[in-house]
């Protein structure tokens, strides 16, 4: 059997730090496993167009491994072309590079290792709150330039305490974004999700439902996006549901790039009605060298906490991405049922209702 892996390349660091197991060097850490049982491992990082490996190699492979970081985008053309392909396998979490209808109409599975970096990405939104309201990043960066006047760093800087908080859905990141604001003493925590928190849940954070929207927005001091990419959040914030945030507000997200349309956040910046923007994700992956977003400043020249996508990463999360991986594949190789929380499309049908109201 052939197995297809996209990963991300990673150099010096992955030949010397082993446990970035999701790169094309460490292979996840199954080449032994996978070919000790006969099949066929091909791993490679090389990903556009129709010289690419994943393209040559995805036309006869059964198994095909992505990660959401260096997205292998399987097109509803490229599933038409892979005549063997029963199983993706999203090593992390978010399937939203795979045509998923697509997927559904080809009876070929699509799994994830759910769960496996929720903490990972809960706690770099806390991060990116707090760099965004406390204006970490032009601070950080005065210091580096040898330059020292406290009051220019001072007058963006805020307390996240007395802060309306509120998360654009509240899943396994959602939920543990509120669990880790609890102690901060917000002004309020509020959601926006079609499906509601069970009332002990929502209790026990104090976290109230709002259902429209704009409403949701326009109470919130800061927004965090953590719902799946689908036609449902496809630019869900644009320039019409920016206009609804409070002037000032900080926006996060770290859920997918292609949830915020990228140009009117980078307007909504520049005329200061956002304060500032912080995340990890982008629309296509790797970012271009001029994307917007790279360099997108509020008024004051400050306000972007933007990295590369890493923050479900984490060495720690890659230890439980690639045993869930393999576990997956274990599943599928004997024949054994899989988590039914891992399962996004089944056969022929989606499973998830994370990826919108069907
Ligand atoms: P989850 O499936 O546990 O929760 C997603 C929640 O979003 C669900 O409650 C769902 O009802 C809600 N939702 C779906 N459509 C919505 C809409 N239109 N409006 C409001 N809520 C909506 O998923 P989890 O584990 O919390 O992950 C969420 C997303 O975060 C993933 O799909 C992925 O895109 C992203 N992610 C990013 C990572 C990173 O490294 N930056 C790593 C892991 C996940």
């Amino acid at each position: 059997m052939k197995i297809l892996a996209i990963l991300y390349k990673g150099g010096n660091a992955a030949t010397s730090e082993p446990r970035l197991l999701g790169t094309v060097e460490n292979q996840l850490g199954i080449r032994k496993w996978l070919e000790s049982q006969g099949h066929e491992y091909i791993v490679s990082e090389s990903k556009e167009g129709p010289d690419s490996d994943f393209q040559k190699h995805i036309v006869d492979a059964e198994i095909l491994i992505t990660t959401p970081f260096h997205p292998g985008y399987l097109t509803g053309d490229l599933i038409a072309k892979a005549k063997n392909l029963k199983l993706c396998v999203t090593a992390g979490v978010g399937s939203d590079h795979i045509d998923l209808n697509s997927a559904v109409k080809h009876g070929i599975q699509v799994l994830e290792v759910s769960g496996s970096n929720v903490v990972s990405v809960a706690e770099h939104v806390m991060m990116s709150i707090l760099l965004l309201v406390r204006n970490f990043v032009p601070a950080h960066e005065m210091i580096e330039r040898g330059d020292w006047m406290v009051s220019d760093i001072a007058r963006n800087a805020f307390d996240l305490e007395g802060k309306v908080v509120g998360t654009i859905g509240a899943g396994r990141i959602g939920y543990r974004v509120l669990q880790r604001l609890v102690p901060f003493d917000c002004k309020e925590l509020l959601y926006y999700d079609y499906a509601p928190l069970p009332e002990a849940a929502a209790k026990a954070v104090n976290a109230r439902r709002v259902e429209d929207l704009k409403d949701f927005v326009s109470q919130c001091d800061i927004v965090t996006v953590n719902c799946p990419l689908h036609e449902g959040t496809l630019g869900l914030v644009n320039a019409e549901l920016l206009k609804h945030f409070k002037k000032g507000a900080w926006l996060v997200n770290t859920a997918r790039g292609a949830i915020c349309d990228k140009d009117a956040v980078a307007a909504a910046l520049a005329s200061g009605h956002l304060n500032g923007y912080a995340g990890d994700v982008w629309n296509v992956q790797p970012a271009p060298k001029d994307h917007v977003l790279r360099t997108a400043k509020n008024t004051l020249g400050g306000g972007n906490g933007m990295v590369p996508h890493y923050s479900g990463t984490t060495l720690d999360a890659q230890a439980r991405y690639a045993s869930g991986t393999k576990s997956i594949i274990e599943n599928y190789l004997s024949g054994k049922a899989q988590e039914p929380q891992n399962i996004i499309v089944g056969v022929g049908k989606y499973e998830s209702k994370a990826y919108g109201q069907r």
